[in-house]
């Protein structure tokens, strides 16, 4: 078994699952401001220190994504974020694009950034702890939407984070994000993202990744926040479960979702139900960041009172998602 396969094997397996702790700079300090947290350097360091010491994580959580900034911040026992979670027995992850910019050529749709430079990043990222990366693309469901172009664009940036990372020896968490954004149906929500997955393992063939090597993190196969429809959680799980089935090859060893918006009920009933679907080839398991983490920030507020009440929230998520697994 090569240590790419293995490593993408224990980020997946155990009914453990991935958190997303790795917004960028600016969301992080919008979501800290919400709760009335000034958005400083410091007081983004220690709400990523309230995160990682909870008690028990590891039980539950097999890795966590962070930000280059956390990625060289240090928590308060003097150890770096990475060493910390090597610690405790939890894989640390990268995030490693620069965010997503205007396509040219295609209003209203974007293209993720940050190939430039990568072979030295993941370099210096393996040298310092790192075992796994984080690359997200946007696509937009809308009238005419998306475009081939920005679907072809994306896909094509996907594949050469990946390759890049495999190179390096980080694997590659694959995430093309079909947002929730917008009134269309589940049905839409499950023909786009089978066309993008379709196109993304084309792609991740014509680039020789080796997918046994990868996760895989799709968005749940859901309708647009703005439409009428209120499918149940069986037919999300179904619909996301068929859009998986068509397109993902059974040697890719998991699949971990994003949250993407949906509620943190919502989302661990959504993947408990697709659990009872067997056969499936690939474990499916979680890389939420709103949905394990967001109570935790709404209890904390800033104040260390509430220290230990914000780290049972997030337990209480880590714990019912491993648990619907
Ligand atoms: P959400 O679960 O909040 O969508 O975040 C997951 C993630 O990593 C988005 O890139």
């Amino acid at each position: 078994m090569s240590s790419l396969n293995e490593n993408a094997r224990t980020l997946v397996s155990n009914r453990r699952g991935i958190l997303a702790a790795d917004e960028s700079i600016g969301t992080m300090s919008s979501r800290l401001e919400k709760v009335g947290v000034e958005a400083t350097e410091e007081n983004r360091r220690v709400y990523r220190e309230l995160i990682v010491t909870t008690p028990r994580l590891s039980e539950s959580i097999s890795g966590i994504i962070l930000a280059d900034e956390t990625f060289h911040q240090q928590v308060s026992n003097g150890r770096t974020f990475p060493e910390f979670l090597a610690d405790l027995g939890i894989l640390t992850g990268i995030k490693v694009d620069t965010g997503a910019k205007p396509l040219a050529g295609a209003p209203n749709e974007t293209i993720t950034e940050g190939l430039d430079g990568l072979r030295e990043r993941v370099t210096d990222y393996v040298r310092l702890g790192a075992t796994f990366a984080k690359w997200r693309a946007v696509i937009k469901i809308g009238d005419s939407l998306p475009s081939d172009r920005a679907v072809r664009a994306n896909v094509h940036a996907l594949a050469r984070y990946a390759g890049l990372c495999q190179e390096g020896g980080l694997v590659p968490i694959v995430e093309p994000e079909v947002l929730m954004d917008g009134a269309h149906s589940l049905a839409q929500c499950q023909k786009v993202t089978t066309a993008v997955l379709e196109s993304l393992f084309d792609e991740l063939n014509l680039m020789q990744v080796q997918l046994d090597g990868i996760v895989l993190k799709p968005n749940m196969v859901v309708a647009g926040t703005d439409s009428p429809e209120r499918p149940s959680v069986t037919d999300v799980a179904r619909a996301t479960v068929d859009a998986l089935r068509a397109t993902v090859p059974a040697s890719v060893p998991g699949i971990a979702f994003l949250s993407g918006g949906q509620s943190p009920e919502a989302a661990t009933k959504h993947l408990g139900a697709m659990q009872g679907l067997s056969p499936l080839p690939w474990e499916l398991t979680y890389s939420f960041g709103r949905a394990l983490v967001g109570p935790a920030l709404e209890t904390w507020r800033g104040d260390n009172d509430n220290w230990a009440a914000a780290q049972k929230a997030l337990s209480e998520r880590a714990v019912a998602n491993a648990a619907a697994r």
